[in-house]
């Protein structure tokens, strides 16, 4: 018989109805009837965290979801896991994302529940929970918090974060003062919700609707909009669905074709180089290693079509205000599988709008006026990365992504820190700024170092955009041709671990290399001389993230939590 509801995951030892009297007997201390408790239940989970304010819309979405699951007649039962922010995440948020993922599937596994609804949004919270949804594999839809409104200062629109950047980047060139930065930080992110360009957040809600995991059309509307709420009841009367169903579970909804759209949609938004690391530890879940040969094949056929920041001009209100996700894929629908499933019902072909339905071609732009007329990405090899590295294409300088230049090495991010601003640092806008042990295991936790700052005498004299590589990671709301996630990482012996200042390094990203120039005797005689690793940490969870975290390749995730990783 199968199990539903209370009697979901009953542990007998020996006497089923004696545990099932005590969980009613225990439950009810809550109030509930036995006519709410009979019914299929369907878990929700609570990210909400007073530091955690993109997510400060949940209690919100919890009510509205529970009024969906309750007139579709289940009971909604609601769930703390852990909640990670951005800028309150110490080390790095990336270090914390596996920690949530199994937070959150152990937690939809141990508790009685016939469908789970994910809210999520901040960079990490996605990634993790679907994740978690890939390996419980018990029926999950997600529902994203969306993003936030855009801010306004002196007639110009703000977006967090890219905006951050650029208008810090003018206070350090001497542009902007004190007391005007001060007003602008207060501008900057004017409501809850995840941040409003085409950061991380705004790519894995995107990817995540790709996907077929959430509601068409549930990626972008702002967060503080009368239709994320709508949208909140529809996710839960579909998670009711999905509870009496017993369907779609993760396993039916993650097939190799939803994860081609992910990549299509990953390419044509210009969405962030993090997308394409959780995108990889969703795959690895599933039981898919991510082909990167084919997302980069995939770059050179889609053109990106969003006109969003950092890679365009408009925000994520505008491009849901455009018609969304749905306009978005109908564009471009001869590169996607429209016959995976969604969620909700149906196939992703069956969700898209019809040919000619209107939409705001400005910020979805028709195929025969492209912001970039190939992808987002592009992946990189040669003897500086044997296992890869990424660049955004569609975000760095043009001149740029042909360059030959003199390496000028930072051995971590603290030396960097030290060393970038000191006015007698002997570097050129030609140079290219290298920084190594920033990766999974060096920082720990692959922070988003990547965006390495201007030096600032260089800023000074105008100088906006350099070569820059490191195995660290970088924001979706930086921009500048940034070369990220050079795997091996340096603190597990890769080749950027032997680079020293004055190399010739050449990016030459149409040919899709990267490449120290330093012949292979030399490398050897470096590498014999190499200094030992730095001593791994000796207890709790950095212990086990020291020992077990996967290169960016595999998404970072832990090996342990890889189905059968162990056999290859
Ligand atoms: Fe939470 Fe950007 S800081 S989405
Ligand atoms: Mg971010």
């Amino acid at each position: 018989m199968v199990q539903r509801g209370l009697r979901k995951g009953l542990t007998s030892y020996g006497d089923p109805g004696f545990s099932l009297f005590l969980r009613k007997a225990f439950i009810k201390a809550m109030g509930y009837s036995d006519d709410a408790l009979d019914r299929p239940i369907i878990g929700i989970t609570d990210t909400y965290s007073d530091f955690n304010p993109c997510h400060g819309n949940v209690p919100a979405l919890i009510e509205a979801v529970k009024r969906g699951v309750m007139l579709a007649g289940g009971m909604p039962m609601v769930f703390p896991t852990i909640s990670i922010a951005e800028s309150f995440a110490y080390p790095t948020s990336m270090f914390l994302r596996n920690l949530m993922a199994m937070d959150t599937e152990e937690m939809i596994k141990a508790q009685p529940m016939d469908s789970v609804v994910l809210i999520g949004g901040c960079d990490k919270t996605l990634p993790a929970q679907i994740m978690a949804a890939a390996s419980a594999d018990l029926p999950a839809i997600v529902l994203p918090v969306g993003p936030m409104v855009v801010g306004h200062h002196k007639g110009e629109v703000l977006g967090a974060c890219t905006d951050c950047r650029r208008l810090w980047g003018r206070h350090r060139a001497g542009e902007i003062d004190e007391v005007e930065i001060e007003t602008v930080n207060g501008r900057l992110a004017p409501s809850v919700g995840t941040c409003m360009v085409m950061g991380t957040a705004s790519t894995m809600a995107i990817m995540t609707e790709a996907m077929g995991l959430s509601l068409p059309g549930s990626a972008a509307i702002p967060a503080t909009h009368a239709d994320r709420i709508r949208c909140a009841e529809a996710t839960g009367k579909a998670a009711a669905q999905m509870a009496v169903t017993g369907g779609p579970r993760p396993s039916e909804i993650l097939v190799p074709g939803a994860f081609r759209n992910a990549m299509v949609a990953l390419q044509a938004i210009g969405g962030s180089t993090n997308g394409l690391v959780h995108l990889a530890a969703i795959a690895g879940r599933a039981g898919q290693p991510l082909d990167y040969a084919e997302f980069d094949r995939i770059g050179r056929d889609t053109p990106v079509l969003i006109d969003l920041k950092p890679s365009g001009a408009h925000y994520m209100e505008h491009f849901h205000h455009a018609g969304g996700v749905p306009h978005l894929l109908a564009e471009i629908r001869d590169l996607l599988d429209l016959t995976v499933p969604n969620v909700g019902g149906g196939t992703l072909g069956d969700t898209l709008p019809a040919p000619g339905e209107w939409h705001d071609a400005e910020v979805i732009r028709p195929r025969s006026n492209p912001l970039k007329a190939q992808g987002a990405m592009a992946v990189l090899q040669g003897n500086l990365c044997p296992r890869g590295a990424v660049i955004k294409q569609s975000a760095a300088t043009p001149a740029l992504l042909q360059h030959t230049g003199r390496a000028v090495v930072f051995e971590s991010v603290e030396d960097m820190t030290e060393r970038v601003d000191d006015p007698d640092l002997d570097v050129t806008a030609d140079d290219v700024l290298v920084l190594r042990s920033a990766g999974p295991k060096g920082a720990p936790g692959m922070p988003e170092a990547g965006y390495l700052p201007i030096p600032r005498k260089l800023a000074q004299q105008g100088v906006k955009d350099m070569v820059r590589l490191s195995d660290a990671r970088m924001s979706g709301t930086a921009f500048g041709t940034i070369v990220l996630h050079i795997t091996p990482e340096s603190a597990v012996g890769g080749p950027l671990a032997l680079v020293r200042t004055g190399d010739l390094i050449r990016l030459d990203t149409a040919g899709r290399r990267l490449d120290l120039l330093v012949d292979d005797a030399e490398l050897a005689r470096r590498a014999a001389a190499a200094p030992p690793p730095q001593p791994a940490p000796s207890r709790g969870y950095a212990k086990l993230f020291h020992d077990s975290v996967l290169q960016a390749d595999e998404g970072c995730d832990f090996d342990f939590l890889v189905p059968d990783r162990g056999a290859r």
